[in-house]
């Protein structure tokens, strides 16, 4: 199966380096970025784990739960969290899964054989407190993932959901937002206080 954006994220349990965990129990009313990496004990992934410990409060601040995924044993992320933690000058809390049996990882169709028969690829996907999914990108191996971009990328969907509107090219909180096609200008005019209209179809708002 392969999943799209609107999906509801498919649940599972699996195991973490604090005990098992049912997804959808887990993710309560929470948003989720649930992500994948490669392996433990491996230089990209190491900064990547360090620096989503590193954003606890960005997140929080958010109402999102990060939660990662490798094939390798709660054991060894036990281990490997001790180097990330050294080495990334950060405290990692958020649970990995341990999917040594790759149950969720072809659930959620992190294995491209492309990269490699056995591990995850960096994948991402953005989960809503209804538990469907909103956003899904796929990085390789060799690359690490942006972490502004990811808050970006929830900011966007939460104000998005919030106000009905749409947001542009490297928007960022603050910036004019987008009327969608879907609102004529009449009804945007009575809803927020500044409509520009650009062209027609073009037309920005300030929040
Ligand atoms: C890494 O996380 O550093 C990595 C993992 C697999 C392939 C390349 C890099």
């Amino acid at each position: 199966m392969s999943l799209k954006l609107g999906d509801t994220a498919p649940d599972f349990t699996a195991k973490t380096q604090f005990g098992d965990i049912a997804f959808h129990d887990w993710a309560g009313d929470n948003w989720v970025y649930f992500f994948s990496h490669p392996a433990d004990f491996t230089p990209v992934c190491t900064t990547e784990m360090g620096r989503t410990a590193q954003l606890a409060k960005e997140f929080a601040k958010r109402g999102v739960k990060p939660l990662g995924l490798s094939v390798d044993s709660p054991e060894e992320h036990v281990e490997w969290i001790k180097d990330v933690n050294e080495t990334q000058h950060t405290q990692l809390e958020f649970p990995i899964l341990a999917d040594e049996d790759r149950k969720v990882s072809e659930l959620y169709g992190m294995i491209h054989p492309g990269e490699s028969e056995t591990a995850s690829v960096r994948s991402v996907f953005i989960i809503d407190p209804n538990k469907k999914i909103r956003l899904m990108m796929t990085y390789p191996m060799s690359v690490g993932r942006n972490f502004d971009e990811i808050l970006r990328v929830i900011d966007s969907l939460q104000t998005a959901d919030k106000y009905g509107i749409a947001t542009g090219a490297d928007w960022k909180p603050g910036d004019a937002v987008i009327v969608p096609p879907s609102v004529s200008t009449e009804d945007a005019r009575k809803k927020f206080d500044n409509v520009e209209v650009v062209k027609p179809y073009l037309r920005y708002t300030n929040l």
